[in-house]
C-alpha cells in the first residue's frame, strides 16, 4: 500500500492518501508527525519537518539521521510497547517513517502523570515490568539510553497498555558525552550526562529506569525501592544486573503480597 519513494512533500502525498486527523508540530524537535487514516487502519507518520527551518537545534540533515537511527532501532527490536514499523517512504523532504498508532496519553503532560501515579501499585509495577523487558531488548541489541523521560511514554488507562516511542536518541553501543549538560529531562539523567567527555553505556541505562521509576511510582515496595536506590547511587555494572536485580525484588514483592492477603 505504501510506495517505497514519493516525489511531492509529505503533506502532499499524505492528503491523497487518507484524512489527516492531528498533526504534532509544535515539538523543539523540529519533526513534523501526522495522524492518518486510511483504509480503515490508523498510522503514526513522522517526518523530519521542514527542510529550510533551521530554527530547531538540530538541523535537517541531522533530524534525518536521527529518523534513520529510529527506523534502525524500531527493525532491530520488536516489543509490545513499541508501535510497529510498518515501512519507510522516502521524499524530497526525507524520510517518512510509517508506525502503527497508539492510543493513550503523554505521560509528559502534568494531568497525565498524576493520574498515573495514583494508579494502584500493581499497575504501575505493570507498566514498569514492560518499560524495563523492553530495555532488556534494546540493550541486548546494543541500544544505549539517550535523552529518555516521560515524554517518550504513551499510557491507555482504558486498555492499561504502556506504549514508548521517539527513541531516536538512543545510540548502538556506548559513546561519549560531547556537550556537557546533554539534552534531557533532568529528573530522568544519570550523572555522565551532565559530564563532558563520560561515557555513556548501559549503566547510564540502567540510571535512567531506575529514575523512571522513583519518578512514576510514588511508594514502591521496600524490596524494589531498595532496587532503585542502589541504581542511582552506588549503581549497577550493567543494564542486565540491574533488571536482574530487580526482578529477583518483584518476585519477593509479589510473594510478600500474596502472604498478605492469605
Ligand atoms: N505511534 C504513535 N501513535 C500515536 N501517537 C504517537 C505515536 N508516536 C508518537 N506519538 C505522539 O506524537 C508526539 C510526537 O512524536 P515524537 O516521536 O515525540 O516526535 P518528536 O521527535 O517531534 O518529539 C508524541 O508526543 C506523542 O504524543
Ligand atoms: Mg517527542
Amino acid at each position: 500500500m505504501f510506495p517505497a519513494e514519493i516525489d511531492v512533500p509529505p503533506l502532499t502525498y499524505l492528503d491523497q492518501l487518507g484524512t489527516i486527523f492531528t498533526r504534532f508540530g509544535t515539538q523543539d524537535s523540529g519533526n513534523i508527525s501526522y495522524g492518518v487514516q486510511a483504509d480503515g487502519a490508523r498510522y503514526f507518520v513522522k517526518t523530519a519537518g521542514d527542510p529550510t527551518d533551521s530554527r530547531p537545534y538540530v538541523d535537517f540533515d541531522g533530524r534525518v539521521a536521527l529518523l534513520r537511527t529510529a527506523a534502525e532501532l524500531a527493525r532491530s527490536v520488536t516489543h509490545h510497547t513499541m508501535p510497529g514499523l510498518h515501512t519507510v517512504v522516502e521524499s524530497p523532504a526525507g524520510p517518512l517513517l510509517v508506525y502503527e498508532w497508539r492510543d493513550g496519553d503523554l505521560l509528559g503532560e502534568p494531568a497525565a502523570r498524576e493520574r498515573f501515579q495514583a494508579l494502584p501499585t500493581e499497575e504501575i509495577l505493570a507498566a514498569l515490568h514492560a518499560l524495563y523487558e523492553l530495555h532488556a531488548a534494546l540493550d541486548a541489541a546494543g541500544w544505549v539510553e539517550g535523552d529518555f523521560y516521560d515524554g517518550a511514554m504513551l499510557y491507555d488507562f482504558d486498555a492499561r497498555r504502556l506504549t514508548v516511542m521517539d527513541l531516536d536518541t538512543y545510540h548502538r553501543g556506548p559513546y561519549r558525552n560531547t556537550m556537557g549538560r546533554m539534552f534531557g529531562s533532568s529528573r530522568f539523567m544519570a550523572p555522565e550526562e551532565h559530564a563532558l567527555g563520560a561515557p555513556i553505556d548501559s549503566r547510564t541505562t540502567a540510571y535512567v529506569m531506575a529514575r523512571t521509576a522513583l519518578v512514576l511510582l510514588p511508594e514502591p515496595p521496600p524490596a524494589l525501592h531498595a532496587v532503585l536506590l542502589e541504581a542511582t547511587t552506588t549503581r549497577f555494572p550493567s543494564y542486565q544486573a540491574f533488571y536482574e536485580a530487580w526482578l529477583t525484588a518483584s518476585s519477593t514483592t509479589a510473594d510478600n503480597l500474596t502472604n498478605r492477603s492469605t
